[in-house]
């Protein structure tokens, strides 16, 4: 039987996930990107060379794949011909391995206007890729879809209204001009879609036929989807495996036979802004944040870090009805003499062990702590559990059973190969 695996992120995004699809695509014909947009930064490093994805799904660096850009991502066109194109240029072939739905929205200039302006009041700390916007425009039915760049008349005219529509918001609501022009914008991504054109099919029904496996790759992570993160402190897309059915228009029935995994790193990073209750704003977030290189692949911008939360992996494991944990990073956490898990939090009292909806609730809870003994030993690079001291052995066994869930991998450096599995995979044996 065909075996799928779909990889979500089981926190905040940054869990390692590029890495962690790249090297399993190996396994694989086909890989997908369903939600979110360029706000995503993937990265991957390849015999030392560093390569950062945005919009295509991190599977297409190997060649035998084929790559899907399906209908739930909402798609900058000159940045994903620019990014197929920059791989081209290092002697990857992408053109003629990649399909674009034609159903995505596209995101215009106009969309990263109003997020930098929205983000001046009420700031979420966004990646200022157009992305809130953009979904705002495809629920409010303003959106463009590729389809719909095939009719150049039907397309001029729905730029024309948006760019209205936006220019009176940033006039009357932030008394400001933009500088958009909408001649240039139509010309620019009628240019784009020219050459991508060819790749433009149905991917729902392209899916529905093929017969290879598939590993379907979300971006961003659980606690920062939609509907289960921590609103309005989240991207606009569902991270969680609940932007699967909607993200490639294929029946819920489809992934029935999937295996789910999520990607976790062995503490707890977040970007931008909103609740974080492992959050360490002391030396040893930032020795966490050094140890493990914790700026952001797509602005730069320093994460918050803290300890690993066990409260908000336990939510991502409902939530995403896991199969599987792979855990990345542990070795940030060699040189440290202590270690705390957040096991459960505390206001006033009360003791919340599962995630708390309010945004209230959540700027108050006290992370309720468990205490391990450090390992002090470098663990970069091990190839087998026997490779790893006691207690970095005791700390992953302490997770999977909170969790109840499997640590099904360990990665253990940046490298491809610095890796290896804790229990064979299922799909392995198919
Ligand atoms: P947006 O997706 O650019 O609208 O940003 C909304 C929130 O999601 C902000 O807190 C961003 O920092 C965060 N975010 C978006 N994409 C990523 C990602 O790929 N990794 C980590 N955080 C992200």
């Amino acid at each position: 039987m065909k075996k799928d695996l779909v990889i979500l992120g089981a926190q905040w995004g940054d869990e390692g996930k590029g890495k962690v699809v790249d090297l399993l695509s190996a396994e694989f014909d086909a890989v997908v990107r369903y939600q979110g947009g360029s706000n995503a930064g993937h990265t991957v490093i390849v015999g030392g060379e560093k390569f950062v994805l945005h919009l295509l799904p991190t599977g297409i660096l190997h060649q035998h794949t084929i790559g899907i850009v399906a209908q739930g991502m909402v798609v900058d066109l000159e940045l994903l011909v620019d990014e197929i194109e920059g791989l081209e240029k290092r002697g990857l072939s992408v053109w003629e391995r990649i399909f674009v739905s034609d159903r995505v929205h596209l995101v215009m200039p106009y969309h990263k206007v109003l997020d930098s302006l929205f983000e001046r009041k009420g700031k979420i700390g966004t990646t200022l890729r157009g992305i809130g916007p953009s979904y705002m425009f495809k629920y409010g039915r303003k959106g463009i879809r590729v389809c719909d760049l095939e009719d150049k008349d039907r397309t001029y005219k729905l730029m024309k209204e948006n760019l209205e529509f936006v220019q009176d918001l940033c006039e009357k609501v932030y008394c400001e001009n933009h500088s958009l022009d909408l001649d240039d914008m139509f010309e620019r991504t009628m240019e784009s879609y020219k050459s991508i054109k060819e790749r433009v099919v149905d991917t729902t029904r392209w899916l529905l036929k093929f017969e290879g496996r598939v590993l379907f790759e979300g971006a961003q992570g659980t606690m920062l989807d939609i509907d289960m993160g921590t609103y309005p402190y989240v991207t606009s897309s569902n991270a969680s495996a609940l932007g699967l059915s909607n993200g490639t228009g294929l029946p819920p029935k489809y992934f029935s036979q999937s295996d789910f995994w999520a990607v976790s790193k062995a503490y707890t990073t977040r970007v931008g802004e909103g609740p974080f209750p492992t959050e360490l704003t002391d030396e040893t977030g930032l020795m966490l944040r050094e140890r493990g290189g914790e700026y952001g692949a797509t602005t730069g911008r320093p994460r918050r870090c803290g300890w690993l939360d066990l409260v908000a992996l336990k939510h991502a494991v409902e939530v995403n009805g896991l199969d599987g944990i792979i855990l990345t990073k542990l070795d940030v956490l060699d040189q440290f003499k202590e270690i705390k898990v957040c096991v459960a939090y505390e206001e006033d009292g009360k003791v919340f062990e599962s995630f708390p909806a309010g945004l209230t609730t959540l700027s108050k809870v006290k992370p309720v702590y468990k205490s391990f003994r450090g390992w002090l030993k470098d663990t970069r690079g091990a190839k087998s559990p026997s490779e790893l001291p006691e207690n970095a052995l005791s700390y992953v066994q302490f997770i999977q059973d909170y969790l109840g869930v499997p640590v099904v991998m360990l990665s253990t450096g940046p490298e491809r190969e610095e890796y290896f599995w804790l229990c064979q995979p299922a799909w392995k044996e198919v």
